[in-house]
């Protein structure tokens, strides 16, 4: 079986910070994975936007380098994907002030029955100002819709002058708030699992669920990106959007559909469910970490602060929590969540631990009986594992296994799992905005995370240190273990 390539209209995306990082290693693979598969149709159009004095053909020498750099595109696909360059444009426009406007206004012209997306990919500082000037110079036209990347805000009141600024041109239904991990493969699968089988709903709560652990580790340190870091740090980095997304999707109540505002009330109404962390139990419930200089890959590695090239600094690069969601379904259920930048290995994964056998028939000889384990992989190889209890096959008596049911299907379906970017962008063309973050989410998200972001102020407390190349600070071991389990690190 091969996946089904739905064409979608011509479309005129504009981005800001066309020539920046998110565009070069996200965007334009992502446009141009969509143009081979025969996704995209003339005359659509990418127009790039930024300060920089290049011509378009200039760009388009970029985008193909970077394609064939980063991407890894053999020079003949780019030889046989002429008509994906030709939808490449780039205009000098200043986002932050007056140079340009009328230029690319001239260039987008009067297409009033096309989309327009405007793609938002720079600092949040000058969503407001394009945002005020994408109004002033006329361009938001009829099908226009904005795309933002986070991070929106530092905090609920700077997260919310941001969607006032966008929200005073652009209504709710046009904006299209990115988190990237909701438009990854396993993140749609879960939604399959849970609510197209009949299988998981009845065990999926407190009677049947000891726990649920969500791991977003990465190797990479923040190398280029460290002054961008030190402002954020993994909790606003990580936790209050993907990992917040993560949860909300294992807890949410059945939707009545997929639209996506019957998604997105759900996920609200776990957001505000979640038992607030502040100074009461931050101590207990959080631990906060940075990483020295260590290894990864066998290589020597420094630590964050050489990194950021400062002496000292409280901003944690990593984090791990434990949260409670508080309502009928989940009450008692403690959800775990790590994340952390120089760790050990890169692996995403939610594992949902059922709770073990209430009484066993099997003697103690047969060996031990492991609880059932779900686990949803979203890196690096993306797949679902079933973790159930077998006979040892053959004779000799009765021995118990604990096995993997593999649910991993790509290679039976012959088929490549899409970038998230991929799917997402083409969401917006389609104008489905089930995938991205309503503004009442991200800001109830700002509301669990930011007490403590005040308790840690107040505490006075410096990040745990850890080694580059272990799982973080030993503190984030005892979290969990203080309650009698443990982090799961070979469950794939
Ligand atoms: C981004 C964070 O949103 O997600 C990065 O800003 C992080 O710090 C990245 O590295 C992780 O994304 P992925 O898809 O590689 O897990």
């Amino acid at each position: 079986m091969v996946s089904r390539i739905v064409k979608v209209e011509p479309f005129d995306l504009v981005v800001f910070g066309g020539t920046g990082d998110l565009a070069f290693r996200k965007l334009y693979p992502a446009l141009f994975r969509r143009y081979q598969d025969g996704q995209l149709t003339e005359p659509t159009r990418i127009l790039a936007i930024s300060r920089q004095e290049i011509t378009p053909e200039d760009f388009r020498a970029r985008v193909a380098g970077s394609l064939r750099k980063i991407s890894g595109h053999e020079a003949s696909e780019l030889d046989s994907a002429k008509g994906f360059f030709t939808m490449l444009d780039y205009c000098v426009t200043d986002g932050n002030g007056e140079r340009g406007w009328d230029d690319l206004k001239a260039r987008l012209g009067d297409t009033k029955d096309r989309v327009r997306a405007f793609y938002l990919a720079t600092s949040p500082d000058l969503f407001g100002p394009v945002t005020s000037r994408l109004a002033a110079h006329g361009l938001v036209s009829e099908r226009a819709r904005i795309i933002v990347e986070k991070p929106l805000g530092k905090d609920g009141a700077s997260a919310a002058r941001i969607n006032d600024a966008i929200g005073a041109v652009f209504s709710e239904d046009r904006i299209y708030r990115i988190d990237h991990y909701l438009g990854k493969e396993t993140v749609q699968n879960l939604m399959v699992l849970r609510f197209a089988n009949a299988l998981f709903e009845p065990l999926w709560n407190a009677a049947h669920i000891d726990h649920v652990q969500i791991t977003v580790a990465e190797c990479l340190g923040v190398e280029g990106r460290a002054a961008y870091y030190d402002t954020a740090g993994a909790l606003r980095d990580m936790v209050q959007n993907h990992m917040l997304q993560l949860l909300c999707l294992i807890a949410m109540e059945p939707p009545a559909t997929l639209d996506a505002d019957a998604m997105r009330d759900e996920k609200l109404k776990v957001l505000r469910a979640l038992k607030p962390l502040d100074e009461q139990n931050v101590t207990l419930h959080t631990v906060r970490g940075q990483y020295r200089a260590g290894s990864a890959h066998g290589s020597a590695v420094p630590g964050y602060l050489e990194e950021l090239g400062q002496d000292r600094s409280m901003t944690e690069t990593f984090v791990a929590l434990k949260a409670e969601v508080e309502n009928w379904r989940w009450a008692g259920v403690p959800f775990y969540l790590r994340t952390g930048k120089r760790l050990a290995s890169r692996v995403s994964e939610i594992v949902v631990a059922f709770r073990p056998i209430p009484h066993s028939v099997f003697g103690t000889s047969t060996g031990s009986i492991a609880a059932n384990r779900l686990v949803l992989r979203l890196q690096p190889d993306e797949g679902v594992k079933l973790w159930v209890m077998i006979k040892d096959p053959g004779p000799g008596g009765m021995r118990l296994q604990y096995v993997p049911l593999d649910m991993t299907f790509a290679e039976a379906f012959h088929t490549r799992y899409p970038d998230a970017y991929e799917r997402l962008l083409l969401d917006v063309v389609r104008g489905n905005q089930t995938l991205f973050m309503r503004r009442d989410e991200v800001e109830a998200a700002w509301r669990w995370i930011d007490p403590i972001l005040e308790a840690w102020r107040n505490s006075g407390e410096w990040p745990k240190p850890y080694l580059a190349g272990t799982w973080g600070p030993s503190a984030s071991i005892a979290l969990i273990e203080r309650d009698g389990r443990t982090w799961f690190e070979d469950s794939f």
